[in-house]
């Protein structure tokens, strides 16, 4: 696997959000307000050009860790939909149309709606939240987040009482996705990429439907315009670019485990005593960094959600 260093500091990166986070610590602190400056909080004159998100709520489920640098974030990806390697969602995903764009909410509820992306930017407020993710392949990152928990969209459309499950549908438009033409790339995957929850996994707090990152909206290649973060779980659980969200009875078939039912499971909770089939999931790699560090159970996030699978085999849960 090749990691892409951080370049030396140039001016194009004036929204390092390593730096924005550092002064607005200073402008909070009592040296900011002595000397005058009232800048309200979120928000930097050195970062402003640019940034699409203001007044954003800081989570108490954020971790403190280094962020992984943007150029990383947007550089190295998984987006079949755009290609195979890591670094074709990038250059692949340039032209891709998020606008307009609308989300279907349907099954198992009283109340299903299709809802555009700009009403869903109006109406939930969105909170930063710095979550660690792990990918199946040993890799980690830590990402400053953009958006706003899944519980509170599902409120809305009223689940019913045999609501059990949640699946999730990502676009299928082969024109604007070269990875879904057959024969370009071959035929990968059996689109359109799905993934499912239980309805409690999707309910819990940590579970994020996210819009942004590092302060401004999505960018294509990490799943613009809305995508869901499930820190606990390996991050092909956390699907991009989503046109449906579906209450089930039954537990859905999400894409991986379709594909190789031996290696990926439904639940794909972080688990460093599983191995994956091919590798072993005991340590991992943050992105940026060269030495390996141990993975944690849940990928640090146990005391959270550990109480979601009592009576369950963690073994299972792959
Ligand atoms: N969603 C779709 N639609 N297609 C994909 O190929 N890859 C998954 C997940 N969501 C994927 C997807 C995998 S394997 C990972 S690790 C994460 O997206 C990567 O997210 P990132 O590129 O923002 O780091």
């Amino acid at each position: 696997m090749i990691i892409r260093r951080k370049p030396e500091l140039t001016d194009n990166d004036v929204t390092d959000y390593n730096l924005y986070r550092q002064r607005r610590k200073f402008i909070q602190s009592g040296f900011a307000l002595a000397a005058g400056a009232m800048l309200p909080l979120g928000f930097d004159s050195a970062v402003a050009a640019g940034v699409k998100f203001n007044d954003l709520k800081e989570s108490p489920f954020s971790t403190d860790e280094e962020l992984t640098s943007l150029e990383a974030i947007t550089s190295y990806n998984n987006f079949y939909e755009f290609g195979l390697d890591k670094e074709s969602p990038a250059k692949l995903s340039r032209d891709f149309k998020t606008r307009p764009w609308e989300i279907s909410v349907n099954g198992e509820c009283h109340s299903p709606m299709t809802i555009g992306i700009e009403d869903i930017l109006s109406e939930f407020p969105m909170e930063e939240r710095i979550y660690r993710l792990r990918c199946v392949e040993a890799w980690s990152m830590v990402i400053p987040w953009v958006g706003f928990p899944l519980a509170a969209l599902l409120k809305k459309v009223e689940p019913t009482m045999d609501a059990k499950y949640v699946e999730f549908t990502t676009l299928v438009d082969p024109e604007q996705m070269p990875g879904q033409r057959r024969g370009l790339f071959g035929y990968v995957l059996d689109w359109p990429y799905r993934e499912g929850l239980r309805l409690d996994e999707a309910m819990n707090p940590l579970t994020l439907l996210s819009t942004g990152l590092y302060g401004e909206q999505l960018p294509n290649q990490n799943g613009a315009p809305i995508r869901l973060v499930v820190p606990w779980k390996y991050g092909f659980k956390s699907i991009k670019s989503i046109v449906s969200i579906t209450l089930k009875r039954e537990q859905p078939l999400n894409t991986w485990q379709a594909q190789a039912s031996n290696e990926y499971g439904f639940y794909a909770n972080v688990n460093p005593e599983v191995d994956h089939p091919r590798w072993s999931q005991a340590r991992e790699r943050r992105v940026g960094e060269f030495l390996k560090r141990p993975t944690l159970p849940f990928n640090g996030y146990a005391e959270q959600v550990a109480s979601l699978y009592n009576g369950m085999d963690p073994k299972k849960l792959y």
